[in-house]
Order: C-alpha cells, then structure tokens, then sequence
C-alpha cells in the first residue's frame, strides 16, 4: 500500500475509462438539490480586503507564457501583485444565468464550471501583507486570516527542504474538494481537479511572470503536515500543488507549532455521495515520510522509447507583441461553446503549441506528449501529428479528414469535429508510475492541465477560441498507435473559430 503501490492507479485509470459503451450503460442524473457551493467560507473568521483596483498586467500574453525568470530574482512582492496573480489564478470574471442557475465563472478554465481547487497562501515577505496563512476567497476578493506567523519554515521541512520554498516570499497552496467535481463527475472526479489545478497553474504562472516574480511548481511534499497547517481532512479535501513565488533577501522566521485548526466552514451541499475510488486514489498518492519525498522528489523517468518520425515540420511563430496583454486575455477567455469549421493559420498554430509546451519550473520531469488531429489550417495538410516539444516541430502521422473522428473521440460532442486542431496531451503512465510512484498520476494530469490551459491563454491572446474536452480513453490511443502506443490520453483541448451558436 502507499505510493509505491501503482496497482492503484492502474486500477483507478481503467474503472473512470469512458468508452461508447460506459457513458450508454451507467448514465448519471445531476441531483441538482445537492450541487456543491463553489465557495469555501469561514463564517466566524476575520478577513482582509485586497486591492480592488487591479490594474492587470499589459504584457503581451505570449511574452508572458515563454519568459522564464530565474528563482534568484529578489523584487520585493507587494499585495497588489499578490492580488493580480491570485486573481488571475482563480478570480471571478463573469456572472452568467445557465438554464435558470446563476453561474460565476472564474479567471481558468473548469470542467463543468465546478471550481474544486482552493487556494491558500503562506505570505512571508510581502509588502502590506501581514505574514500569515490566508485563503484565497475570490468571490469578494479578500483573503480569510487563519493562522500568523510565518510558516515558510513549515513548508519547507515538508518538502525536502526544498531552498525554493524556505526564500520565497510568499508560498501558495492548492488543495482539490473532491466533491465539487464529483457531484458531476463521479469518481473520475480526480482526475478532473488535476486538470483545473493545472488551468489555475498556467494563468499563475503567466501572472507571476508578467510581474517578474520567479515561481516554482512542487508536488513533492508530506501531505499530512500540510493537511494539518491548513485545517483539511486529506480525504474530503485533499493537496495538490505548492508554488513557490520569488525570493526573499532575508531569512524566513522560525515557524511556530502547528496546532490543531478550528475554524467552521459552511457545508457546500446538505448532503455529499461517497466515491471510494477517489479515496483510494488519493490515499495512495499521498506521500507521508521525508523520505518518501526525497525519493520522489529526485525520481527520473526511463529514457522513451525512440518514436519514427516522418520528418519535421515547422512554421514561423508570430511576435509576441501581437498577441493581446495577459490582463485582457485573461478577462476575455471564456470557453469556446461552438466553432466555425474554418481554417487558422499555421503560424497561429504553431506559435500556440510552442507558447505552451515549455515544462514550467517544476519538481517532477515532463510527462505529457503532445499529439493532434488537423481538421483545418491554411498551410498543413489536414490528418493526426505528433508535435514534438523540445524541437517545437509537427510529424505527421497519417494524412486525411478526420473530422468525424475528432468529433466522436471527444464523446460525441460537435465541438471536436468543427474545431480548426484538437490537441490531444498524452502520457505513458506505466513509465510515469514506476518513476513517480502513484504520484506521477496527478503530475501527469496536472501538466497536461498546465499545457492545456497555456493553449487557451494563447489561443485568446490570438483572438482565437479554444475549449478543454473530456474523452473516450482507449479509442483515443487506438488513433494515435502506433505512434502512441502505451501512452493514455489525459486532456484535450479544441482550438478554432469561435462561432455564435445560435447561428446554425
Ligand atoms: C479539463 C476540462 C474539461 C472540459 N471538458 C469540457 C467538455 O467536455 N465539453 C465542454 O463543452 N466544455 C468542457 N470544458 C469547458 C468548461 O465547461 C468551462 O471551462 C467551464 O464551463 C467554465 O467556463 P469558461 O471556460 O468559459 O470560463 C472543459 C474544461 C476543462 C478545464
């Protein structure tokens, strides 16, 4: 049992497959009596207003999701940049009436518009901030106080130390609330709250640096000591992801004993349904000695199997100053809900695969390869490609219009068939598991969310439309073998046209 044990996430992969045959012989019906509260609230717990005049970064997008700043970097962080990256992350953007429900929708994109991931953050040198642990509430955009002191010391020691961590000057932390998700979901749930960390992470990291703050992604940590400084039960709600944001000049304070949290928060649903699976999957993802962590932490994957190729194709990218500026992209996103069934060019394409497939500053290696089916661009022939990440180059796989087939492996929905591309991020979990243990599963989910959300946020910055996808698992291998063979689709996105639905 335990991390090592990778039975359980071969087990838990195969029984949340969708297939033809799963989604016809166990339909779900939505209770909506029970649908979760996308908001955690501590009634009884004091707060802090952050800035409301948010000013959002002008930096071209493009510019924002390939520049790299380096962990040395020493800017100090004030609380109006904290709050634009926060904001940015997981700040609500739009309200919209759907089939009688108001929804709020957020700055990332959610399966399902459901919102399961939380964010915290351990402030400990930041301008105007006092240091503290806070959560993120983005519905008034203030942050609930609900420890002080500075707890740097804390998160480090459960992350191997990791210096990153110990010299930031704040530290924030993403936790899942299973529920959410899977009150639609059902167990595959799990899965779906790796992606959305991994949407809110791309329009992080885009935020941070924007502002030129470093910020390191890490997903090796004890997960009961941060289950205890936070106040959650690692079952219910569960960690996913530290990110350390830049660099201090000083030392962190000692942090104090963690004692026990009390503070109440309201129940999200009069009633949840238990989903075992997720329980499982996630109790034997959790990692609970300093050596477990070391050992993950400093894991490498087998070298991959060398691929065929058909030879490389390449286009120019588009400059960075024509794309639009992160703040604007960011209020503009919103998922595509129907595209046209015309042509982008190439270069967008092309400048979208290459704006997103730099693996972010991370403590685990790159899991996800990227592979495509081409319905219409103006200069590639249509048909399925790998696109390889570190050449920044497309092999074509096979020729032809597979748009019927992009529109059935995306379960049957309009949106892959009319798409311009469908990027499909997929990952060889054998080889991931053995490296990463049952840890690996979520890093692989979460980079593809990475990937896919930075797809998004280019394909905006373009004045393009793209939307996540959920997916029929094994036919969607099956159309990428040979090529693919062993690996699993994680996520797809469909980038395009956007087009009003209620024009056809
Ligand atoms: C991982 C993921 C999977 C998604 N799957 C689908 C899908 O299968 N069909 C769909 O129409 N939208 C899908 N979406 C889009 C969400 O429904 C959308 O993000 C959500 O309603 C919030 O709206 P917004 O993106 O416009 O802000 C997905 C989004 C993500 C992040």
């Amino acid at each position: 049992m335990g991390n090592d044990y990778i039975e359980a996430s071969r087990v838990f992969h195969e029984i949340t497959k969708h297939s033809y045959t799963s989604v016809r012989s166990s339909p779900h019906f939505l209770d909506w009596d029970i649908k979760p509260m996308p908001y955690k609230i501590y009634p009884g717990a004091a707060s802090v207003a952050l800035p409301r005049d948010l000013n959002l970064s002008a930096t071209p997008t493009l510019s924002a999701l390939s520049s790299y700043v380096p962990a040395g970097f020493s800017a100090p962080i004030e609380t109006a940049a904290l709050t634009r990256i926060l904001f940015c992350a997981g700040g609500l953007t739009r309200h919209k009436q759907v089939g009688g429900e108001e929804y709020h929708f957020r700055a990332a994109a959610s399966a399902g518009a459901l919102y399961p991931i939380e964010i915290y953050v351990a402030a400990g040198a930041v301008e105007g901030l006092e240091s503290g642990l806070y959560h993120f509430s983005p519905g008034d955009l203030r942050m609930t106080g609900l420890r002080r002191g500075d707890w740097r010391g804390s998160l480090a020691d459960a992350a191997a130390k990791r210096s990153s961590i110990l010299d930031a000057r704040a530290v924030i932390a993403l936790s899942a609330i299973y529920w959410r998700s899977e009150w639609k979901y059902r167990a595959r749930a799990y899965r779906y709250c790796y992606w959305d960390a991994g949407t809110m992470l791309a329009n992080l990291l885009a935020a941070a640096a924007a502002e030129e703050i470093s910020a390191d992604v890490i997903t090796a940590f004890e997960d009961p000591a941060l289950e205890a400084l936070l106040g959650i039960d690692g079952e219910r709600e569960g960690m996913v992801a530290l990110v350390a944001l830049g660099r201090s000049d000083g030392p962190s304070a000692p942090s104090p004993e963690i004692k026990p949290l009390t503070l109440e928060t309201i129940p999200l649903s009069s009633r949840e349904v238990a989903y075992p699976d997720v329980d499982r999957m996630h109790r034997e993802s959790r990692l609970v000695t300093a050596d477990e962590v070391a050992r993950v932490a400093a894991a490498k994957l087998d070298s991959a199997p060398s691929s065929s190729s058909t030879g490389e194709l390449r286009f120019e990218t588009i400059a960075s100053e024509d794309s639009t500026g992160l703040g604007e992209t960011i209020i503009r996103r919103g998922s595509s809900r129907a595209f046209a069934q015309d042509a982008i060019g190439a270069e967008e394409l092309a400048t979208i695969m290459a704006a997103s497939s730099e693996h972010p500053q991370a403590d685990f290696p790159p899991l996800t390869d990227t592979y495509l089916i081409v319905n219409a661009t103006d200069a590639m022939e249509p048909g399925a490609y790998y696109y390889n990440r570190q050449a920044r180059a497309f092999e074509m796989l096979k020729a032809g219009n597979f748009r019927g087939e992009a529109g059935y492996l995306c379960l049957e929905q309009p949106l892959g068939m009319d798409c311009s591309a469908l990027v499909v991020y997929m990952a060889d979990l054998e080889r991931t598991l053995r490296a990463l243990g049952n840890r690996g599963y979520g890093d692989a989910h979460l980079e593809a969310g990475i990937l896919g959300g930075r797809a998004y946020l280019a394909a905006y910055a373009l004045g393009r439309g793209a939307t996540g996808l959920t997916f029929y698992d094994d036919d969607t291998s099956k159309f990428f073998e040979p090529h693919a063979a062993g690996k699993s689709p994680l996520l797809m996105v469909a980038l395009g046209i956007p087009r009003s639905r209620t024009k056809s």
